[in-house]
């Protein structure tokens, strides 16, 4: 009965590709928690106040029966106010408000344009809906646009959706938004950005990459709440009709119990300090400078951002490497296909308020050790 599953698992450990669950230990160069903020006393001072006051721990039912807390709906009014969006929608994660979204605004007749790198979650929602779904090469604006062109000469009518990442979670580089931006318009296409590991970290007052475009009707933008924010959960920014139309239309929004009321305080608190504490910012990004330099040192390419890929290649060696330095008490993970491309598990280094220079310092003093001894 159990055979089936036992041999999938004995093929991934052939491959290198077995995973299993382990203690966190070392010094952080894996967590997305950049700026610092899950053990940040004001987050925790404002949780423990709001449940001092009453606040309860479970939302109790869907937001649409008894589960609407004033908690989800004063986050949602900061968070709108916030990013520059006429209206915001929290999700319980990013991964099912990426599912949710692309499940119910793109319709049946529409295109869904992923670029190729997009997160699992993206894939997983666009096939999993009404619209056609193909692919764009990497970070591509032409590429999208020879997409649309190609889809309307077959006949579609329907309306195209864009969607990307505005920081590549496993590379670290930038999507070109102006350039795509300027393909939705012209081919009258939502544009829907995910901000997962740029929120908080960029634009001002960490408003995210995508700050310019908030607020447009084209634009669908997606914060999640459990990276640099330090929480958990995911706001979805976009115009009201829309909003709308997720409240009557989206079914994991429907069907599913509320986030905590105490996450929307916490999301709402890490607003509020990443506006607040813009020298959280500047620290990470002195952090990054070192690392880029000290990766150039190595010959490595830099990446001007808080994810620094080391592409290794092999599956074994990245994970060799990466349990070499992890013996020296850094928590770098390898990262292997197919969360990667075949032939690129790498390194991920990421950067975050919970080191120091120094530590940065020593993770590239053992890495070029371990990079020559690591067959
Ligand atoms: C780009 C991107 N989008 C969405 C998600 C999912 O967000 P969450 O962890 O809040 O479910 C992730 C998380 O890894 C991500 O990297």
């Amino acid at each position: 009965m159990l055979d089936r599953y036992e041999a999938t698992l004995s093929g991934l450990a052939r491959k290198s590709r077995l995973r299993t669950l382990g203690p966190r230990s070392g010094l952080d160069f894996a967590s997305n928690d950049y700026l610092g903020l899950a053990r940040s006393k004001r987050l925790a001072e404002a949780v423990a106040a709001a449940l001092a006051a009453g606040t309860p721990v479970g939302a109790t039912g869907s937001r649409l029966l008894r589960g609407n807390d004033p908690e989800h709906e004063a986050l949602e009014a900061k968070a709108a106010d916030f990013f520059g969006a006429e209206r915001a929608l929290f999700f319980g994660g990013g991964y099912v408000a990426n599912f949710a979204v692309l499940t119910t605004l793109p319709q049946k007749g529409d295109l869904i344009v992923l670029d190729k790198l997009i997160h699992a979650s993206a894939h997983e929602g666009a096939r999993a809906g009404r619209a056609e779904v193909t692919e764009a090469a990497h970070n591509d604006a032409d590429a999208v646009n020879d997409a649309i062109r190609a889809w309307r000469t077959r006949g579609g009518t329907g309306r195209a959706w864009i969607v990307v990442e505005s920081l590549y979670s496993m590379d670290g580089d930038r999507a070109p938004l102006d350039g795509l931006i300027e393909v939705a318009d012209r081919h009258d296409a939502f544009l829907y950005v995910d901000e997962a590991h740029a929120t908080g970290v960029y634009g001002p007052d960490g408003r995210g990459l995508a700050h310019d475009l908030e607020g447009r009707d084209n634009v669908v933008v997606l914060h999640t709440c459990g990276k640099a924010l330090g929480a958990s959960g995911a706001l979805v920014t976009a115009p009201e009709v829309l909003c709308n139309y997720l409240v009557n239309r989206c079914r994991p929004f429907i069907y599913a119990t509320a986030p905590s009321p105490l996450m929307a305080v916490a999301a709402a608190t890490a607003l509020d300090i990443v506006a607040d504490e813009p020298d959280r910012r500047e620290r990470l990004a002195r952090l990054v400078a070192l690392a880029d330099k000290r990766a150039e040192d190595l010959g490595l390419p830099a990446r001007g951002s808080q994810i620094l890929p080391i592409i290794v290649g092999d599956n074994t060696r990245a994970m060799a490497l990466a349990e070499a330095l992890q013996s020296h008490g850094f928590d770098v993970r390898g990262i292997r296909p197919p969360t990667v491309p075949e032939g690129t598990a790498r390194l991920r280094i990421s950067l975050t308020l919970n080191v120091d220079k120094a530590d940065v310092s020593a993770l590239f003093d053992t890495l070029a050790e371990t990079w020559e001894r690591t067959p």
